[in-house]
């Protein structure tokens, strides 16, 4: 997979677009996605499947359902994986990188891992059954304006709204915040991390470098995830991991993904070692 655009213009443009104008998607833009998304790979060895659905009737959409949520899409892209470690932040990592390559081409998407009416979904894009659907995203140009439910759910989820650095980044341990100084050349890294979309933007990632490793926890909310049969908060760390991985190596700094066994940092209650980026010295 080759990042051939700017990750920080990527996501800055990038924003969950839930309502879509009819204008078509030049079918040249369409060739190079399918081509990235035949490219894509991800750090954490499980394979991640892509399922499409095109040009569906709005009749054809709008039995499918999206509870009101999407409004004026026909073209979908679903991901599946089977369950096991690490496959949904592979899933997380890959999407994302797919998610970011279509707002780099001015094109709208918007994760949706909850409202879609997801057995519909799974037939329309013959999904087997031993496939894990976690997540689906409508794609295309959105309307010159957002609509009126859309506009309530960014309001309540403070969709515009990210956690302060203090919140999310730590130095050591878990009781010293991590300053951007200290952070040195991974701090865009970082940063690109906490503008990153999450669930319910509820931004589950937490970060501490310890000499010079940076190990990535998941601060788990209680519940959120007893709907579902897997934890969706794991498919928000490896959105982190993918904008993390493409902030360094657009910097030229070299590292990689590890897991990470013996680490002596104390963890606050519900906070879940995932994987560590170890630079390379
Ligand atoms: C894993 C995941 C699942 C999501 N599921 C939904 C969903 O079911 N419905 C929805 O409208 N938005 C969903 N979102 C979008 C988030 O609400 C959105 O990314 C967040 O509020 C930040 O807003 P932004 O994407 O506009 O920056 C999901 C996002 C992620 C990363």
């Amino acid at each position: 997979m080759n990042i051939d655009f700017s990750v920080k213009e990527a996501v800055i443009k990038r924003y969950s677009v839930r309502n879509y104008s009819q204008r078509e998607i030049e079918s040249q833009k369409i060739s190079s996605l399918k081509k990235f998304i035949e490219s894509l790979d991800n750090p954490f060895g499980s394979k991640v499947s892509f399922h499409f659905l095109d040009n569906a009737t709005l009749e054809k959409m709008e039995k499918l359902g999206t509870y009101g949520v999407i409004k004026g899409a026909r073209s979908y892209i679903g991901t599946t994986i089977k369950l096991e470690e690490m496959s949904l932040e592979a899933l997380g990592y890959e999407f994302e990188a797919m998610v970011l390559f279509l707002a780099n081409l001015d094109i709208g998407t918007c994760w949706l891992g909850g409202t879609f009416d997801r057995q519909g979904f799974s037939e329309a894009m013959n999904v087997g059954s031993d496939e894990v659907f976690p997540i689906i995203t409508p794609y295309g140009y959105a309307a010159d304006n957002k609509h009126e439910k859309e506009l309530e759910m960014r309001h309540m989820i403070q969709a515009d709204h990210r956690k302060d650095w203090n919140q999310l980044f730590f130095d050591g341990d878990f009781y010293t915040e991590l300053t951007e100084d200290r952070a040195g050349d991974v701090a865009f890294a970082l940063e690109m991390v906490r503008m990153g979309p999450s669930a319910s933007n509820k931004q589950p990632w937490r970060i501490v470098m310890k000499e010079g490793e940076f190990h990535f926890y998941e601060y788990k909310e209680l519940g959120y995830s007893d709907y579902f049969s897997y934890d969706i908060q794991r498919v928000d760390m490896g959105i982190a991991a993918a904008h993390f991985d493409f902030a360094v190596k657009e910097k030229g700094i070299k590292g990689s993904f590890k897991n990470v066994t013996d680490l002596e940092i104390n963890l606050p209650e519900n906070m879940n070692y995932v994987f560590s980026w170890i630079k390379e010295k």
